[in-house]
């Protein structure tokens, strides 16, 4: 029986589902990679740092295939294509610095994502080509009492992605950052505005490797921007974030008129 199948979300404390002896090493191994995370060259001014990579996953082999990064002017790189509902972002293909070679070979990563792919289903038809993961590690960073650092979109939504789960690695000195999941109908406004009916789940993450999966079509999720909290240090939330997509075969015509209209590169 799956909460996440019946119901579109599921909490899991992965610290706890995921125990094996070097565990505490590897999550300090990524939690030390959130320290060198760029400013997030899309949203500059609201204070989030970002880095990711691309996977795909056979099914029935259980392991994680990493994509081959890119490497141009400004660094190693992941092409990044979102689906058409983060209206911040419709159709554009965004170019995000790479999860380093290091951590991308990190046993508890490799772990979360099988996790979460084993947590995912599909059509029967699904399951004969490779499944497709986004990984990305998104900080949220505060250094003055008056600074902000907000997610996108900054309302309920849903991602275009069949699946996306969540996982907390560190958080400190930060107030906010509430996740809310609801039905899709209330995508569009934050849940202040919402009735309590129409909000399925509200929850701070608070310890690391709290996690949460959501099934895109049947929820919208959201995250409250974070403020810097009492103490005389840096506020810093820094996740995972994991999506999947199954490869998707458009029909004849229209791979044809595509085909036509685009710029074409020899196959490597
Ligand atoms: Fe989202």
């Amino acid at each position: 029986m799956s909460f996440l199948k019946n119901n579109g979300y599921e909490y899991y404390n992965l610290k706890e589902m995921l125990q094996y002896t070097q565990m505490d090493e590897d999550l300090e191994e990524l939690k030390q990679e959130f320290s060198t995370l760029p400013v997030d060259s899309y949203a500059k001014e609201l204070n989030r740092y970002r880095r990711y990579a691309r996977a795909v996953i056979v099914p029935g082999t259980d392991e994680v295939h990493w994509l081959p990064s890119v490497h141009t002017e400004e660094g190693e790189m992941y092409k990044y294509f979102q689906g058409s509902f983060n209206p911040e972002y419709t159709n554009a293909a965004r170019d995000f610095p790479a999860i380093s070679e290091k951590i991308r070979a990190n046993k508890l990563l490799n772990d979360i994502v099988m996790f979460d792919y084993k947590q995912t289903f599909w059509r029967e038809e699904d399951m004969l080509l490779p499944v497709h993961a986004g990984i990305h590690f998104v900080k949220l960073e505060v250094e003055n009492d008056e600074d902000i650092a907000v997610s996108s979109p900054n309302h309920l939504h849903q991602d275009g992605e069949p699946f996306t789960f969540a996982h907390l690695v560190h958080r400190q000195n930060v107030e906010g950052g509430l996740n809310a999941i609801g039905v899709p109908e209330v995508a569009g406004d934050v849940p202040e505005n919402v009735d309590d009916s129409k909000l399925l789940k509200q929850m701070t993450l608070t310890e690391p490797l709290e996690s949460y999966g959501v099934f895109d079509p049947m929820v919208s999720h959201y995250v409250a921007p974070v403020t810097k909290g009492q103490k005389n240090e840096k506020g810093q939330r820094s996740m995972i974030l994991i999506d999947f997509q199954p490869t998707v075969c458009p029909d004849p015509d229209e791979i044809s008129a595509q085909l036509k209209k685009s710029k074409l590169v020899f196959a490597k």
